[in-house]
């Protein structure tokens, strides 16, 4: 059966306040998780989804993305000299195919919405995916290979969900439920960051979307909303009644990389996974915790 979805969108112009100093120079989407940027991650997860096509949304200071995403012919070279075919691999075999990149640019930084929009003539007229980087999921199958799978049935937009902690509802896009069919979810409302006491829910929605390309009209007329920016959750909103809605509670593990203890957690969590290391970082574990 062929991929529903076939372009996904990659919102990386975000400037990685957060993570500063290490994001002076280094795009924040690069930060490795053990030995792998946060984005590669991500673009892994994709192309495991069966998406064709790679669009990132950069910004200034953001080339060492697009340099990534690249062959290097000088590294290659060396490595063979060498005879590092295992390196070789490492930096090569999960590349896109030649042609299957793309790069823009937003200019401003209007907001994750406004992001999504830059991308809009690069996507079309065709359902597409959008993966936030700083969420990495760990799931089997991939968080967004679930989705599809949810898609063929649902059609229309289809985000990623998850159950937060009261106190954590104003870091997210939170969903009204209307009806909770177990792994679906339908809203009657989505807001952006409610205020903890007034969140209609704590169903929250994570980095991971399949939109209906009817999103960029809304976009395109969008208002701004929490924080003074361009909001997908808004457009999102302004589409129920009209495309059908789902928030999707995927099996798996999502770790927020864009906080910087989640981003430990994460890189704790992902070693103590690694066959090549997992022992040895668990007798680390094991030490420190015992000093605690
Ligand atoms: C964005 C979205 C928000 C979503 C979150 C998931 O917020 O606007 O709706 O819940 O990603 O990580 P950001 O984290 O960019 O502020």
């Amino acid at each position: 059966m062929s991929n529903p979805v076939r372009k996904a969108v990659f919102p990386v112009g975000g400037l990685g306040t957060r993570f500063l100093p290490a994001t002076k120079s280094l795009p924040k989407e690069m930060l490795p998780v053990v030995d792998k940027p946060l984005v590669q991650h991500a673009v892994e997860e994709a192309r495991a989804a069966g998406i064709e096509e790679f669009i990132f949304v950069t910004g200034r200071g953001k080339t060492a993305i697009e340099d990534h995403f690249d062959r290097s012919a000088e590294l290659r070279g060396l490595l063979e000299v060498r005879g590092r075919d295992d390196a070789v691999e490492a930096i090569e075999a999960w590349l896109p195919a030649t042609g299957s990149v793309a790069y823009t640019r937003q200019r401003e930084p209007l907001g994750l919405g406004h992001a999504v929009w830059c991308a809009r003539h690069l996507v079309g007229d065709e359902p597409f995916a959008v993966l936030l980087a700083d969420d990495l999921v760990v799931a089997d199958p991939p968080c967004l290979s679930q989705m599809v799978d949810a898609y063929r049935r649902t059609g229309g937009n289809v985000v990623a969900v998850m159950e937060v902690p009261a106190g954590h509802v104003s870091r997210y896009g939170i969903l009204d439920v209307a009806s909770d069919m177990g792994r679906l979810v339908a809203a009657r409302g989505l807001v952006e960051k409610p205020r903890v006491g007034s969140a209609p829910s704590r169903l929250a929605i994570i980095g991971r979307y399949i939109l209906d390309p009817g999103i960029f009209d809304r976009l395109g007329n969008a208002a701004k909303g929490a924080g003074g920016e361009i909001q997908l959750t808004d457009a999102l909103s302004a589409m129920l009644g009209s495309t059908p809605f789902h928030g999707f509670r995927y099996d798996g593990v999502r770790y927020d990389c864009g906080d910087k203890v989640g981003f430990l957690h994460a890189n704790i969590a992902l070693a103590l996974a690694r066959p090549d290391m997992g022992d040895e970082v668990r007798e680390i574990v094991r030490d420190i915790a015992r000093t605690l």
